[in-house]
């Protein structure tokens, strides 16, 4: 009797860690390709995401202020590749603008998976 309930637990202990490892995976490995709705083979996920990043950094006008890599223009504290800013207040940022200099992007205009983009491609650029 007691085994057999066991077996039964161990089942769904199963089901339930297969589900996660397989959110895992989809989260881990399709992160981009759900955001651009394109298949990319895996393998150049990497430099398809860094161009779209790019693409949106350009698009957006952020690389006016900021240079095409984010290298700065010259303008103070425009230099913006290699950031260490964790993600929140890279956000917070971008949303918020920073007095005259810095506008401000509402979620229209950039969404925050587009943002995620920026800051990765921006963090190892
Ligand atoms: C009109 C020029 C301009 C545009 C367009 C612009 N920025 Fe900025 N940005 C600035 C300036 C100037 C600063 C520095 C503000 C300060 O700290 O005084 C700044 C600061 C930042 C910072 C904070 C950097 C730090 O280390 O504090 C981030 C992140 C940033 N911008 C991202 C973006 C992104 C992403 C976009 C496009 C979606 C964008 N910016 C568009 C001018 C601009």
């Amino acid at each position: 009797m007691s085994d057999h309930r066991f077996r039964v637990c161990r089942f769904r202990l199963r089901d339930v860690l297969a589900t996660a490892a397989i959110t895992l995976a989809l989260v881990a490995c399709g992160g981009s390709d759900a955001d651009n709705g394109s298949n990319d083979t895996s393998g150049d996920d990497a430099p398809s995401a860094a161009n779209e990043a790019q693409s949106i950094f350009i698009e957006q006008g952020c690389a006016e202020c900021h240079g095409e890599q984010g290298e700065g223009s010259g303008e103070p504290r425009t230099e913006i590749a290699g950031t260490r800013m964790i993600i929140q207040a890279f956000t917070t940022r971008v949303r918020n603008g920073r007095g005259a200099a810095m506008p401000g992007y509402s979620e229209e205009q950039v969404s925050d998976e587009e943002i995620e983009l920026l800051h990765d491609w921006l963090r190892t650029n």
